[in-house]
């Protein structure tokens, strides 16, 4: 039986700076292109050997009662564990391995720990996914690659790859198609989760398919360039239009950006939360600040695009 000892990883949020629809594909996605950068701001995944070997996978998931105040109204319900991606990710590598290599896996207990507010546009479910991946890869020994992680991640969401890798990236096909963009700068970024969270497939359900797609040169330079004026010019997100039909009460969320001194801010994703971003880590932390005296919701400043905003398992593996 192959098993082993306890192993803690980090997964990061993430934010999309560029993201352009191109088509509906027949199998009801959209092929699409974003820049994301993961966001320092983390949920925390364990594994240990399970005491029981009753229980082949025994999942738990809370909110961090340290960090999350009114859990349901602010940072959105929890699913049930047989619909949450980080267990749904070690289930599927559980399965993969016994069907095809006939191991026998040690029992495992997954705990995990959540910070990152969901119905978001964050990823964080996603990025519990791909935690889960990566530890069960570890854990267990399993020795798979990169790009099968890749393609078992690609399985369970579209966002799901991206966090295999995290820092800067543009993602293509429904986003599992990822290049990673090293060359880019560290930013700032203050993140707005209303008290209300929207549904990806919902959202997606409202969106138009433009016919000229924008493209992220610009803001590729704006970023290099670290000019936030023009990052202020060519932020794009093409789902803003639908969840603000979905959400009117989104509508008043870019005047408070724009109120504390940030230029440059959109919606994540597919909402419902709202981010802006900075070069300036005192500008950051003040704008985060006073939104927190004028919003009701999580407001949090996080560095993004940095070393530190991947699953890190380096220092994990302890005996
Ligand atoms: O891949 P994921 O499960 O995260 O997608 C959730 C939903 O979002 C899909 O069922 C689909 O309705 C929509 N979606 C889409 N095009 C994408 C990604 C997601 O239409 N590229």
């Amino acid at each position: 039986m192959i098993g082993a000892s306890m192993i803690r990883i980090l997964a990061p949020a993430k934010i999309n700076l560029f993201l352009e629809l191109h088509r509906k594909r027949p199998d009801g996605y959209h092929e699409l292109e974003t820049v994301m950068a993961a966001v320092e701001l983390f949920d925390e995944l364990t594994l240990e050997p399970a005491d029981s070997p009753a229980a082949e996978l025994d999942f738990s998931a809370e909110w961090d009662g340290d960090v999350v105040s009114s859990a349901e109204g602010v940072f959105g319900a929890l699913p049930p564990t047989e619909k949450n991606l980080a267990f749904r990710a070690l289930a599927l590598l559980r399965r993969r391995v016994v069907e095809t290599a006939g191991k026998a896996l040690a029992p495992v207990r997954a705990s995990l720990l959540k910070r990152v507010p969901a119905e978001a546009g964050l990823g964080g479910a996603s990025s519990d996914a791909a935690a889960a991946f990566l530890a069960g890869n570890a854990f267990w020994g399993l020795g798979l690659s990169r790009d099968e992680l890749s393609g078992l991640a690609a399985e369970l969401g579209s966002d799901v790859p991206f966090f295999l890798e995290g820092g800067w990236a543009i993602c293509r096909g429904r986003g599992e198609l990822i290049e990673p963009l090293p060359d880019l700068p560290p930013i700032w970024v203050v993140i707005y989760r209303p008290p209300f969270g929207l549904s990806t497939p919902k959202v997606y359900g409202r969106c138009v398919v433009p016919e000229t797609p924008e493209r992220p040169d610009a803001l590729l330079d704006a970023l290099k360039r670290r000019d936030e004026d023009a990052l202020a010019g060519q932020l794009v997100n093409r789902l803003w239009a639908p969840a603000l039909e979905i959400e009117p009460r989104l509508g008043g969320i870019p005047k408070a950006f724009q109120d504390v001194g940030i230029r440059a801010h959109q919606m994540s994703g597919s909402g419902s939360s709202y981010f802006g971003i900075t070069f300036d880590a005192e500008r950051a932390q003040q704008a985060a600040q006073e939104l927190r005296s004028r919003l009701v919701g999580f407001v949090a400043a996080a560095r993004g695009g940095t070393k530190n905003a991947c699953i890190d398992l380096g220092d994990t593996l302890s005996s």
